[in-house]
């Protein structure tokens, strides 16, 4: 204890770190935009953390009040409607506008589009860009084949581990696009859930449409798996994966039966279980707002108003140049091939009349 006593100081950001970098089991797992690479980024990777930049810390934005840590993932926001936070702030220091304002932008047609598209969608071109992959699909219903024990694959990254079945890892991803308005519904261990009519069940549901004055399109790390699913309670199920004690044999991980582990596991949290279990498929939503690339490497005009731009899969909102319609490509190959006969036509006329002049 004297140790840590006389290491008090201020907070950096390998310590906040320790704790986000590495949540869900290592580094990089869960978030994609968070992952130890920010301990020292270099200023492609994050304007804002690299000492080559602005070397700020995790506080300079999540700036505490009385050891409250602003910014959430279950209420974020998404549009922030009071901008600049000094000389008054409206208590959430975090957001871009808090320090950039409202129109940040030198280029007006840039500013004009701050109220279709969050910051993020620009600024964060993709995510996992600081060399470290993250788990982008977790398929438990695989995990068991001690004789596979862990594969990985030509970067070291692990796709089978027999503890936790299949997984792949991916790095400089380009984010998926949803409308969002911030608030995010998560399932809690015990509620009643049934997989949508793609057999999917959400783990967190994220608000936000097109008519919603507070909506914007975010992007967006999707983690997909599979995980154990009770039919009759209509629940999923909690795992009991590392053993009590020495003796445990009903925790996964020493016993590898999947029906002990789910029985022990939802006694221990409290919550029934029928004694059947199936393999769901499940989709979780990490929102992505780490890694500010600098400004010459955000996303440019043509990365969605171009055929086939990112944004070709968001509802709501026509992007000029992103669709192809069919007859209007006619209509445009029609027009240029009569402009070259055009040409053509005029050419020769002035062969012609060069050639008469010549006499
Ligand atoms: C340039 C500003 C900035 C810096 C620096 C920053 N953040 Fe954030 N962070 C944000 C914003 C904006 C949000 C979204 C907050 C909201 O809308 O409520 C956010 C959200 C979060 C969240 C919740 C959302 C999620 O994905 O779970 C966590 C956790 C977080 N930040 C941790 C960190 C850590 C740890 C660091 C330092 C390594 C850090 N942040 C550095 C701006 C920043
Ligand atoms: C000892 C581990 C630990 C450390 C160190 C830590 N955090 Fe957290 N933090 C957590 C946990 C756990 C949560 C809750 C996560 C959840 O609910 O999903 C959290 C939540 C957050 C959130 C989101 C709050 C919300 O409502 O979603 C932000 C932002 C955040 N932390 C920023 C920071 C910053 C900035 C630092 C450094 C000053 C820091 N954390 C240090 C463990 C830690
Ligand atoms: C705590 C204040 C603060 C917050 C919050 C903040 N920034 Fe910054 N940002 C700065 C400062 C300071 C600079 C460096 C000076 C500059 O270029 O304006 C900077 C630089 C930038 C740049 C680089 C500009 C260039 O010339 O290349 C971009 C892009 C940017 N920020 C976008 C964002 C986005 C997007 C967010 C939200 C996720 C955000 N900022 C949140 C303070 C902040
Ligand atoms: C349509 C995409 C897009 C959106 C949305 C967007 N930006 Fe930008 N931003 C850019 C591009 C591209 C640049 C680089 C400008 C250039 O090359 O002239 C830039 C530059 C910047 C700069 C540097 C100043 C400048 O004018 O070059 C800051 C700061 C910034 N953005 C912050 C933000 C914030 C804060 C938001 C949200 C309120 C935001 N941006 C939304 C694309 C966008
Ligand atoms: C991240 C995707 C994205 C990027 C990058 C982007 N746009 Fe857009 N743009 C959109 C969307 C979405 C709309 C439709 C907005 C709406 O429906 O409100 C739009 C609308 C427009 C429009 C028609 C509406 C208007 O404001 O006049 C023009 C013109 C335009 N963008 C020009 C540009 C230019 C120029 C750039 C680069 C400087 C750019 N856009 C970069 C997504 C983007």
């Amino acid at each position: 204890m004297s140790e840590v006593a006389q290491n008090v100081g201020a907070t950096g950001r390998a310590n906040c770190g320790a704790c986000h970098f590495k949540g869900g089991g290592g580094d990089g797992v869960k978030h994609g935009d968070l992952d130890t690479s920010l301990i020292k980024p270099p200023k492609e990777l994050d304007v804002h953390m690299s000492p080559e930049g602005e070397n700020m810390v995790c506080a300079d934005c999540h700036k505490t009040e009385a050891h409250q840590i602003p910014g959430s993932r279950y209420h974020m926001t998404v549009n922030d409607t009071h901008g600049k936070d000094l000389p008054e702030s409206d208590g959430m220091p975090a957001t871009c506008a808090s320090c950039h304002g409202l129109k940040p932008h030198k280029k007006q047609k840039l500013n004009d589009h701050v109220d279709t598209l969050a910051c993020q969608t620009c600024h964060v071109p993709e995510f996992a860009r600081g060399g470290k992959p993250t788990l982008m699909y977790w398929d438990w219903s695989t995990a068991g084949d001690k004789a596979r024990g862990v594969e990985k694959d030509e970067n070291g990254w692990t796709t089978y581990n027999f503890k936790k079945g299949t997984e792949k890892w991916e790095a400089n991803i380009i984010p998926e696009y949803r409308w969002f308005n911030g608030d995010t519904d998560y399932i809690f261990a015990g509620e009643q859930v049934e997989p949508n009519e793609k057999g999917v069940i959400i783990i967190n549901k994220i608000s936000g449409a097109p008519d919603d004055p507070n909506a914007r399109i975010y992007p967006f790390k999707i983690v997909k798996g599979k995980q154990g699913y009770d039919p009759e309670t209509k629940q999923l199920l909690v795992p009991h994966l590392f053993p009590f004690n020495k003796e445990d044999k009903t925790a996964y991980w020493k016993g590898f039966n999947w029906d002990e582990a789910f029985k022990v596991g939802m006694e221990t949290a409290g919550l029934p279980y029928s004694g059947k279990y199936e393999w769901v498929d499940t989709e979780m939503y990490w929102p992505q707002t780490h890694m500010v690339a600098p400004g010459e490497q955000s996303l440019h005009c043509d990365a969605c108003h171009s055929p086939g731009g990112r944004l070709t899969q968001v509802a709501g909102i026509y992007v000029p140049g992103q669709d192809r319609f069919p007859w209007l490509d006619f209509l445009g190959w029609g027009l240029a091939l009569l402009a070259l006969i055009g040409v053509a036509i005029h050419a020769i006329l002035r062969i012609l009349s060069r050639k008469k002049n010549a006499h």
